[in-house]
């Protein structure tokens, strides 16, 4: 089959999408699949892409980035199928093929939040991963909320802060934050890899991070802190009509000192300022008890393909939902395919279950 990797794109996690397509271009089976890279750069721009995964690494000095190219592409209907159309400045257009079914390695908005996916249906192209719904549902830290409550997963105190909410009455707002206790968690209600969140630990400082997270999203959740450890599950639907699978936890924990939290340098950035574990040091039970709720969470929100379902674990044992990622990061390195790996999938094999997941 023909698989379209889609990477890059619009959002704030432009560069974490880049490396995951490169973990992904780097294990496939390239016997058995025909890669298509297609990277989107910031401005929306469809090019064809370098398969030659060295130049999509991250560091802090460096963070990948699709160019802009003449060489344009597009997905089209011609004869019946769907091709992809490669336009040069000057030139003929050129055809370089259908495709049997795309990988939307995108994170963030215009990627993971339904939006791509929609331009996916309309053009009734394959794809993996979660449909229109749940991608826009699990892109939305509100409304991830209100389905999980409404599944009856344990959600932390937050509100949820609307543009209209902040510029027509901060002082209302400052006041049901105050209410939440500190510290909170100011985040964008639609971004990922922690960008545009911070930690506030008074009501002094809660509008600079209230202007920081705006920059990302108008919509925001201000959430209360959790006590607890951060537990995650990856989920991977089930073939047929079987029920989701899911691996085994993996726990992260942030070095004491340097990060107040799992931020975007600690996830990506420096060596040493996270550990990933995976499985997690849990009771047999409390094993048990993380997989069956990340299953209700994927089946909460309607995902397909994959998703991973991220957890606190309190010390009385409490369970509280933090999110779901309906496109987690994947590279070889992410939690996400590291917990298959840990519960007998690996890398490889993963890439394949889930092109032949949405191939059937
Ligand atoms: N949003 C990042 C990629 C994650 O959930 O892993
Ligand atoms: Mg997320």
């Amino acid at each position: 089959p023909r698989v379209a990797i889609l990477f890059g794109g619009r959002s704030s996690e432009h560069a974490v999408s880049c490396v995951t397509a490169a973990g992904v271009m780097g294990a496939i089976d390239t016997n058995k699949y025909d890669v298509i890279p297609i990277g989107i750069a910031k401005s929306g721009q469809w090019v064809l892409a370098s398969g030659d995964t060295s130049q999509w690494s991250l560091s802090s000095t460096a963070l990948p980035e699709v160019a802009t190219s003449g060489k344009t592409v597009t997905l089209a209907e011609i004869g019946g199928s769907h091709q992809l159309i490669v336009t040069e400045p000057n030139a003929v257009p050129q055809v370089l093929g259908s495709v049997d079914v795309v990988f939307p390695l995108l994170h963030g908005p215009w990627g993971e939040d339904g939006t791509i996916q929609g331009l996916l249906e309309l053009s009734d192209t394959r794809y993996v991963g979660a449909g229109v719904l749940a991608s826009a549902v699990g892109m939305d830290k509100h409304f991830m909320k209100v389905v999980f409550e409404s599944a009856g997963l344990k959600v932390g105190p937050y509100i949820a802060v609307t543009d209209r909410d902040w510029v027509t009455d901060a002082e209302a707002v400052r006041k049901r934050v105050d209410k939440l206790g500190f510290p909170v968690f100011v985040k964008p209600a639609r971004a990922g890899s922690s960008m545009g969140i911070s930690k506030v630990d008074s009501l002094e400082d809660l509008d600079a991070a209230v202007e920081e997270a705006r920059r990302h999203d108008l919509k925001l959740v201000i959430e209360a802190g959790i006590v607890g450890r951060e537990i995650e599950c990856a989920v991977l639907q089930g073939r047929g009509t079987d029920a989701p699978r899911t691996s085994m936890p993996g726990e992260i924990a942030v070095a004491a000192g340097e990060h107040q939290f799992y931020d975007f340098a600690a996830k990506y950035v420096e060596d040493g300022a996270a550990a990933l574990s995976c499985p997690a040091d849990m009771p047999d039970e409390a094993i048990a008890r993380v997989r069956e709720l990340a299953a209700v969470a994927f089946d909460a929100v309607g995902a397909e393909g994959l998703s991973r379902v991220d957890f606190f674990y309190t010390p009385a044992g409490e369970l509280i939902i933090n999110e779901i990622n309906t496109m987690p990061g994947f590279t070889p390195k992410s939690m996400y395919p590291q917990m298959w790996a840990a519960s007998g999938l690996a890398y490889g094999e993963l890439i394949d279950e889930l092109i032949h997941l949405a191939l059937t």
